[in-house]
């Protein structure tokens, strides 16, 4: 039996999540067991660039898919939502060697559509049990948090970096996950970016606030030059200070 475990990553726009959840899947695809770990990336984020950071790319998203079963649904009514969705996850899903990815695209648009969004949802739920580990690279704005695409998160690692600004989404999102129906079974918040030196002025600042820092990931030159570069982050190298930061993170939120 798969793991199942759904660790979402979330935070103020640019603290470092698409970042951080590269280095997530790099760290698990390189831990002990990891011939045998089965792990769904998903790109929840519409301005999508975690393909970029894994170095893949992909053909349609699950907006996509979504655009054209409302288009069938409203010229047949009788139409099996779910059954043709489900025929259609093969088109969605990016297979790599040791890695699936999912990439959600648009949100859903004002007024949704329940019927098809619902199934969309129930189907996330079922395909995040058939594998190990999915981590999911959120947006920004929270939204798909409400609209709960992300129920039954094992993990939700925020991240937050030096600045006020991140740290006050950081504490609204644990109101959000308190107040609405998302069941998180645990918050972990990593610290990004973060210049050497600077940890122990942030921890305090961030405990004022009401938040209790659990990994600091150190401001590593080599990720804006991959950026830069247009290199994957998935392929940063063992000795980034970085993925050695990362690293701790994992074991951290993979004990039982
Ligand atoms: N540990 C780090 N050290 C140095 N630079 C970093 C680090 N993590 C991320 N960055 C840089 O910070 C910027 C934002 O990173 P990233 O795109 O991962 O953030 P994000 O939270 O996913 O942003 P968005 O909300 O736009 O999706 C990028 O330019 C990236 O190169
Ligand atoms: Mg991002």
């Amino acid at each position: 039996m798969r793991k199942g475990k759904v660790i979402a990553v979330a935070g103020k726009g640019g603290t470092g999540k698409t970042a951080i959840a590269a280095l997530l899947i790099r760290e698990l695809l390189g831990s002990k067991e990891s011939e045998d770990i089965c792990i769904l990336a998903v790109d929840a984020d519409a301005d999508s660039n975690l393909p970029e950071a894994l170095g893949i790319s992909y053909a349609k998203s699950v907006g996509d898919i979504r655009e054209s079963l409302l288009e069938e649904k409203q010229q047949d009514i009788s139409l099996d939502v779910r059954s043709q969705f489900e025929g259609k996850i093969a088109e969605i899903i990016e297979e790599e060697d040791r890695y699936d990815l999912l990439v959600m695209g648009r949100p859903e648009g004002p007024g949704c559509y329940c019927p098809v969004n619902h199934i969309i949802r129930m189907i996330m739920d079922i395909l995040t049990k058939n594998y190990d580990y999915t981590i999911i690279d959120c947006e920004a704005g929270l939204e798909h948090l409400s609209r709960r695409t992300t129920r039954d998160v094992d993990v939700m690692l925020v991240v937050l970096d030096s600045t006020q600004k991140s740290m006050k989404t950081a504490l609204r999102l644990k109101k959000i996950a308190d107040a609405i129906d998302v069941n998180v079974q645990r918050m972990v918040y990593v610290a990004n970016k973060i210049p050497a030196g600077a940890e122990e002025r942030l921890i305090e600042e961030a405990k004022k606030k009401g938040i209790e820092i659990d990994a600091i990931v150190p401001f590593d030159t080599l990720i804006p030059e991959y950026d830069l570069e247009g290199r994957p982050i998935l392929d940063l190298p063992d000795n980034a200070p970085s993925v050695i930061a990362v690293k701790w993170v994992v074991e951290h939120i993979t004990k039982e």
